[in-house]
């Protein structure tokens, strides 16, 4: 990646900008020693089921999915179901990670051009960069709900390149989930993965050009 080429930087949200585990986090001391395996049910249903709707071309907005996939998370672990609208409640305002709006700040100063490209629905995606207070950091909140295809789909990908009127290869995308840096680099993009928790990477025949522990090392790249 040639860094004095990239024009744009497009960011996933879900365990990229903000927390996923953080909605069972909060209430672990209802739920039980057991709340970041549920937590981690929850997230494989949901991804799972963006894959599966997209292939059935059968889609619902991320909402959607995700209150189905904490019903079936729910039932799996067991989890009481009177947490069940505090939980939803509580995943639309995930933490955000503490470094998102210093990586944001520096971006802007760099004058390259920041979004979010996320499966989240826009009302979702929306009450996020809200509460998180990083909504005028962010040029554009980009969502799948506009072409009702979830990632890693191309189309996807190619929202960014619309948008801005570029090239994959002016674009840099980020994500902490493995297969995402593949769809985006199988696209065209610069890719640099956010490995926050040291997991193992996709064999999908591609490598991401980066690797990045948090949001924060961003600024050693530009
Ligand atoms: C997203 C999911 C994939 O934000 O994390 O699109």
């Amino acid at each position: 990646m040639k860094i004095e080429n990239i024009k744009v930087c497009a960011f996933d949200a879900y365990g990229t900008c903000f927390d996923i585990n953080s909605a069972a986090q909060k209430l672990s001391s209802e739920i039980g020693e057991d709340w970041l395996s549920f937590s981690s049910t929850w997230r494989t249903v949901q991804l799972e089921y963006t894959w599966l709707r997209s292939l059935m071309k059968k889609y619902v907005d991320f909402w959607k999915i995700t209150e189905d996939s904490l019903d079936f998370a729910m039932n799996v672990h067991k989890i009481d179901i009177k947490f069940k609208n505090q939980l939803l409640n509580l995943y639309k305002k995930l933490n955000a990670y503490p470094e998102l709006s210093n990586c944001l700040k520096y971006l802007r100063d760099k004058k390259i051009k920041t979004c979010i490209l996320s499966n989240g629905s826009p009302a979702l995606l929306n009450q996020l960069v809200d509460h998180a207070k990083v909504k005028n950091l962010f040029d554009d909140i980009l969502s799948v709900d506009e072409i009702k295809v979830y990632k890693p789909d191309p189309k996807v990908y190619e929202m960014v390149t619309k948008r801005y009127k570029c090239i994959p290869d002016e674009v840099c995308f980020m994500s902490s989930n493995t297969w995402d840096v593949v769809g985006g680099g199988v696209y065209g993009f610069n890719t640099c993965w956010v490995d926050r928790f040291e997991k193992e990477f996709d064999k999908l025949d591609y490598q991401p050009n980066k690797i990045i522990k948090d949001l924060s090392e961003l600024s050693k790249l530009f």
